[in-house]
């Protein structure tokens, strides 16, 4: 590929989960866009490239999930065309048609059964409203609000900052803390969940 649409996630929060979960004692699939972290030991990758290789292979790993925390920054969009060379520059104003990448989340909401489902919204304004619009949107358990709109936080950061919201209506407001420490915050949660005391 030598252009495409992308944004700034480092993996960083996402690769906290998995390695989290997996000195719990769970069995973590990873999957995951490039990055230049090291796979946590014990976990299991799933390496993928764009946002359709995604969509298939969260698919494909979700029967066999009890729990599913997607923390990966999914383009909503890619190009309608795929053009396999690089295209040289001209003088002209040039065009790019945009199709809508699929909602994997919003997919694996309407198949969730007795599954824990955790998603992250990632906001620039209206964080709780927005954050309330996606938990319900996509039939989630709980959703892990950011803002992505602040230095220091969110994006390629060491830290975040986040609400948790439950499907209940139940509001966490957590304070500053590594990605690390909020990744066993939000397993704590998710085990309150599987045990049902949620
Ligand atoms: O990787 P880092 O640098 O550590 O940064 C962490 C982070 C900012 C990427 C992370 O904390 C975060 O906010 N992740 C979610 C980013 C995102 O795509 O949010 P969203 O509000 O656009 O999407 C809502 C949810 O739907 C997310 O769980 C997302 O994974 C999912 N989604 C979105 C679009 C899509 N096509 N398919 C999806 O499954």
């Amino acid at each position: 590929m030598v252009r495409f649409i992308s944004n700034p996630s480092s993996g960083k929060m996402g690769y906290a989960i998995a390695e989290a979960a997996r000195q719990r004692g769970a069995e973590v699939i990873l999957v995951s866009g490039p990055t230049n972290l090291t796979l946590p030991a014990g976990v299991k990758p799933h390496s993928v490239r764009t946002a359709c290789e995604m969509h298939e292979a969260v698919m494909r790993e979700f029967d066999t999930a009890d729990v599913v925390i997607k923390a990966a920054a999914v383009s909503d969009y890619r190009p309608k065309q795929f053009i396999p060379y690089k295209v040289k520059k001209t003088d002209d104003v040039r065009m790019v048609e945009l199709v809508r990448n699929p909602d994997i989340l919003a997919e694996l909401g309407q198949r969730k059964g007795k599954r824990v489902l955790v998603g992250f919204a990632a906001e620039t304004e209206e964080l709780l409203a927005n954050a309330q619009k996606k938990v319900q949107a996509k039939h989630l358990d709980m959703i892990v609000a950011n803002d992505v709109g602040q230095l220091g936080i969110g994006f390629q950061s060491d830290e975040n900052k986040v609400l948790i919201l439950h499907d209940n209506g139940r509001l966490e407001d957590l304070p500053l803390m590594s990605k690390q420490q909020l990744a066993h915050e939000i397993l704590d949660r998710v085990v309150e969940r599987l045990r049902g005391i949620d």
